[in-house]
Formats: structure tokens, sequence, C-alpha cells
């Protein structure tokens, strides 16, 4: 056995056998922002291309999320969620600093005898996971394993800081990664980690080096803070060049990829990848208009959505690259091999049963911070376009997700 490019491959191949995202019925529009930052809509679709994006329920987070959206993706590949060997799940925003949020999820999807744990690489997150699980199956350790990429990143933003809390939303996506001997598949893939970049996007207080303190409450330093210009300069070199390594290693040139899913950070990232691969913007997948930037959540979500509305075939060249804090960059060239109509297939079965154990005797804080909970309460109808998750007539919901039907994918309001 070798790869295309004639190195010897080890084992069988990872072929995404599963697919599924969940996106909370919580949004928050770009005017909704304007009334807690000094900022407007154009400014934000100009520089960002960020329409709206969505906010975790006070019953939501990272895990529940996560483990609805892994629970579609088992349903996918047809699959008894006990006959999931590995469960990784990336995410900035985990539950708790311990125990894992892949744990909890484990338990929540009923699987008794998955290994669990959790990914760190931020935006990269999902791609590095995805990486871990293709080298354990090549290696014959595991057989399925469930890829997640779970963010509850609103938790985590600053919202008197114009330059951060515009970008990024909360959702989970994820995938069933199987062990086949067939064609096709995980082709290669490209991860990289450059840490000069490492405060260029950070939460600098919480860890040890500054551990939860009156101070680091009242400088509000357990919030996301960015350098956005160095943070777009390395995004836009880099995303073209390390997708490019992971298309060579795979034995192709740009040109022969179907269809890119890129992290959905900014149109103008985006755009940056197209011009420097020196591909159409038609090849690249783009869904940050809805969703912003749901870092380690973003790629799975985008792939989700992809295949279900039909625009990945049997047999198409398809390539997701991340990049993040660091800073991190990773991408996967894939063979798809699955029906992408086994997505629509198993819309039916919606998870309504996933349960977060809570712990005992600890009673939580609300977990929405207040200015952006009156903004969420504020009454007005906003339009909610269904056809974001699989194309179908746009529908009208209140501004939290109630009166709306349950998409197929993003299942608004089911948890
Ligand atoms: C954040 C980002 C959109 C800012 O766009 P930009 O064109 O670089 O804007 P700048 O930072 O140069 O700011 C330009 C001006 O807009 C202002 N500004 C910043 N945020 C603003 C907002 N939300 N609304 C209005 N004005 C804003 C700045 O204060 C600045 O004003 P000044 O010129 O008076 O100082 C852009 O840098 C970016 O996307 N960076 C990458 C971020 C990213 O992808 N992070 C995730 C990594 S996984």
């Amino acid at each position: 056995m070798s790869d295309a490019d004639g190195r010897p491959r080890i084992g069988p191949r990872a072929h995404i056998t599963g697919w599924g995202a969940y996106a909370p019925p919580g949004v928050l529009t770009n005017a909704d922002i304007e009334h807690l930052v000094d900022t407007s809509d154009e400014w934000i679709v100009s520089r960002t291309g960020i329409r709206e994006r969505r906010v975790a329920g006070p019953h939501e987070t990272t895990a529940s999320m996560g483990a609805i959206a892994g629970r579609r993706a088992i349903a996918v590949a047809g699959l008894d969620p006990d006959e999931i060997d590995v469960i990784l799940l990336a995410t900035l925003t985990p539950d708790y600093w311990m125990p894992s949020t892949a744990a909890l999820v484990k338990e929540a999807i009923g699987n008794t005898r998955a290994a669990a744990m959790d990914v760190a690489a931020a935006c990269s997150g999902f791609v590095f996971a995805y990486s871990t699980a293709q080298a354990y199956i090549a290696a014959g350790m595991a057989k399925h394993v469930l890829v997640i990429g779970s963010e509850a990143l609103t938790r985590f933003l600053d919202y008197t800081d114009r330059s951060t809390c515009i970008l990024f939303g909360d959702g989970a996506g994820a995938v069933v990664l199987s062990a086949s001997e067939a064609p096709g598949g995980t082709m290669a893939t490209e991860l990289t980690t450059e840490p000069a970049g490492a405060y260029m996007i950070w939460i600098p207080a919480g860890g040890a080096k500054a551990p939860p303190s009156p101070g680091t409450i009242a400088r509000h330093e357990h919030f996301l803070r960015m350098e956005g210009k160095e943070t777009y300069r390395f995004a836009t070199k880099t995303m073209a060049t390390t997708a490019l390594a992971s298309i060579e290693r795979a034995g192709l040139r740009p040109e022969d990829v179907d269809l890119f899913i890129p992290h959905q950070a900014n149109i103008r990232i985006i755009e940056a990848v197209a011009k420097g691969l020196g591909l159409p913007m038609e090849r690249m997948f783009v869904n940050l208009d809805r969703y912003g930037n749901t870092s380690a959540a973003s790629v799975p979500i985008a792939l989700a959505e992809a295949v279900d509305s039909g625009r990945v075939k049997i047999s198409d060249r398809v390539v997701m690259v991340a990049f993040g804090a660091g800073f991190t960059s990773g991408a996967v060239t894939v063979e798809w091999t699955a029906d992408p109509a086994n997505g629509r297939r198993a819309a039916d079965a919606q998870p309504r049963d996933i349960h977060i154990r809570q712990p005992l005797d600890w009673n939580s804080v609300d977990p929405i911070q207040p200015a952006l909970a009156a903004v969420l309460a504020a009454p007005g109808p906003i339009s909610v376009p269904l056809d974001d998750v699989v194309s179908g007539e746009p529908e009208h919901a209140d501004r939290n997700g109630a009166g709306a039907p349950v998409a197929p994918l993003a299942g608004r309001g089911d948890a």
C-alpha cells in the first residue's frame, strides 16, 4: 500500500462515514451588537462578511452541543454509539478544566467503551483532532472514531471589546471516521504550529500562569483577546500554504480539488486563500455570514452543511483547512466515499434524549453575560433562514428560535 506520492501507507485508511452539526437557537445579529458596542452592520459585513452568529442558551454547554452533533454523526454512519472506540473533542471552551468535555459527551451519547479526550489547538482543533483520529485508525488502534468540534465562545467574549465580540459564535459539528481498506478516504494531512504567534489570540487568565482572582476578573482577563491585524496576516499567508502542502502530499494539484471547507473566520481571508491557490471562490464553501467564527466547530459545521446541501458527491476531492491561536494551522485532503444522502436520511433521527450529567451539590451561575442576555431578550421578530442548513423555504422564528420548525441539521430548539 502506498499513498499517491509513493510513500508507504500504514494500515487502513480513515473514511468519513458520518457527519452532523448543531447550531443553538439563539441568534445575535449585527444589529443586536450595535446595542452592545460602537459598531455597525455595514462595518462588520464589509470587514468580515459576518451577519449573525448563534448563542448557546443557558441550559446549553460545549458538551451538550457536541453530544448532539456527535449523535447525529453516529446516526448518519449507521452505527450504535457503543461502536465508537475513541472520542476526540476539539474545543477552546471546555465545560470545565477537568473532567474533559469529551468524557461528558461519552456518557451523554450512551457510549460505554470509548477512550475520550479533548484536543486543544484552538480554531485548528478539529483538523488536529481529525489527524489524530486518522493516526489511531492507520495504526489499527481504532475502527470508528468520533471527532467533534464544539464551542461556547460567547461565554468567553468581552462584550465591551468591539474588535473581538463581533467575530465569534457558538455551535458544534462532528464526523465519524471509520477504518476501511477501500480506496479513497483520508489522503493526506498537514499540521503546523508557529509559537511566535502565541499571544496574538489568547485568554490571559484562568490558567496556571494567572489563576482567577478579583483582579483578573476586573481587568477582563478571562476573555478572549486578539491582535486582529497580525492574525489576519498569518491566516492569509498560512491557510493557502498549509492547504497546498496537504494537497501535494495527496498527489494532487489545487485545481483537482472539488470543494474547500475553510475555517470560517473572515470572508476576506477565504478570498485570499482562493487567490493564493489560483482558484475561484465557487470552490470555497462559505457559511460564516450565518454563524461567524465558531472556532473548532467551524470546519465540521461547514462540512455537514456542504454535504447535506448537495455540494459534495462521491469521489469528490475535499480539502478542510483551518488556522487558529498558537498559531496553529492544519489541512486534510479527502476523497469522499460516503453516500451524501445518508445525512438527509438520518435527519429524522433527531437526538432528543441528550443529557449531560450535572455535578452534585453545586449550583452554577447563569452562564450568559447580563449585557448579552438583555440584547437577546429584547423583543422583535427576526428572520432565521432555514436554508442555512439545507436548501428549503426561508422560515421565520422569534429571536430565540421559538416557533421555528426543527431544521434537519441545525436542530433549533431541540436541545
Ligand atoms: C478583526 C478584523 C476584522 C479587523 O479588521 P481591520 O480591517 O484589520 O480593522 P483594524 O483593526 O485595522 O481597525 C480599523 C479601525 O476600525 C476600528 N474597529 C475595530 N473593530 C471595529 C468594529 N467592530 N466596528 C467598528 N470599528 C471597528 C478600529 O478601532 C480602527 O479604528 P482606528 O482606525 O480609528 O484606530 C481583522 O483584522 C481580522 O479579521 N483579523 C483576523 C481575525 C481572526 O480571524 N481571528 C480568528 C482567528 S481563528
